[in-house]
């Protein structure tokens, strides 16, 4: 990457995820931290995830931004920072700086190295006018972020994905909390959210046939191998995920095919053949549970845009 735009790096170190992994595996029922699914494979998986027939999400989506882009650029008005949590591969990103009038930086906060620096260097190619300041973290630790050469006239954050529903309800809240001091006074933040819908469509974009979905997450187990010398057997783990409408939460699980013990950092965790391994949440959406989320967090909805079908929407909060 180039010097001009030289990334702050802040990514977790081998004991910050031995330590979170640890933590995650001495709970009942035992869990995995999501953030650590994202190594190069698993970005790549997940790039791939986006693209199979069943996971109509990210498709969807961008269909969206690209009809309500004007709406939402005469909204925000010129002269912005855009500040992207979870950034990843920035297809989304290139449409929203296309749209916005005279945008002035853009800081991903992205926990991948590689799809950050990949899409950072493809935007600044693509938009060479926008400063670009990167920065590899986790996004949910608190963010300082770097200072633009040029003034900003305010702040717009951008978190498509619905990635807000990968955090349970008290996380969400903290998270758009923090976005909040990041807005001012006037600031913006535009967020996707996937929309309650029949269940069986919802657990089939967590199935995909083509098995992509249970690679991504078995890939996570390989990467704890390789990067904190745990012994986890990804042959030994089956790919779950169930939709429980009446809490509108897609829960994905690893289930353990057999009896057996894993050992990571001097630890021995036992699990019981058919025991679920909680690995991800996502959070399904209406309207309504946007509003009181919003609120709970200083926060309300100012705009609220659906694709045709009402499958997916994008939200445009406010400070309260
Ligand atoms: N934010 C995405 C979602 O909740 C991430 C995702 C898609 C995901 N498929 C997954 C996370 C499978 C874990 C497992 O839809």
């Amino acid at each position: 990457m180039a010097p001009e735009h030289a990334l702050l790096d802040l990514q977790p170190t081998p004991e910050r995820i031995r330590a979170d992994i640890v933590e995650g595996l001495s709970q009942v029922p035992k869990r995995l931290p999501s953030k650590y699914f994202y190594d190069a494979e698993g970005s790549r998986l997940f790039e791939q995830i986006t693209r199979q027939p069943e996971y109509t999400l990210t498709r969807v989506e961008l269909a969206l931004l690209e009809a309500v882009l004007p709406d939402v650029a005469a909204a925000v008005g010129p002269g912005l920072r855009v500040v992207e949590y979870g950034s990843g591969s920035g297809r989304k990103t290139e449409l929203l700086l296309a749209g916005l009038h005279d945008p002035v930086a853009y800081t991903p906060v992205e926990i991948s190295r590689s799809a950050l620096t990949a899409s950072v260097e493809r935007l600044q190619a693509q938009f060479p006018g926008i400063e670009m300041l990167p920065v590899l973290a986790d996004f949910t630790g608190s963010i300082e972020l770097p200072a633009p050469v040029r003034d900003v006239r305010d702040v717009l954050v951008f978190f498509p994905g619905s990635t807000l529903g990968n955090f349970t309800h008290a996380q969400s809240v903290e998270l758009l909390q923090g976005m909040r001091a990041l807005l001012g006074h006037d600031g913006r933040a535009l967020l996707g959210f996937d929309l309650d819908k029949a269940p069986a469509k919802v657990e089939a974009a967590y199935n995909d046939a083509a098995g992509i979905t249970a690679a991504f997450t078995l890939n996570l187990l390989t990467r704890l191998n390789r990067e904190i010398g745990a012994d986890f057997d990804p042959d030994g783990f089956a790919h779950r995920a169930v939709y429980a409408r009446e809490r509108m939460c897609i829960e994905t699980s690893l289930v353990s095919r057999r009896v057996q013990t894993v050992h990571v950092a001097g630890h021995a965790f036992a699990f019981a053949e058919g025991e679920a391994m909680a690995v991800e949440i996502s959070q399904k959406y209406t309207r309504d549970s946007v509003a009181t989320l919003a609120r709970q967090a200083g926060l309300c909805l100012d705009r609220w845009w659906t694709d045709p079908d009402e499958g997916f929407a994008l939200g445009l909060l406010a400070p309260a």
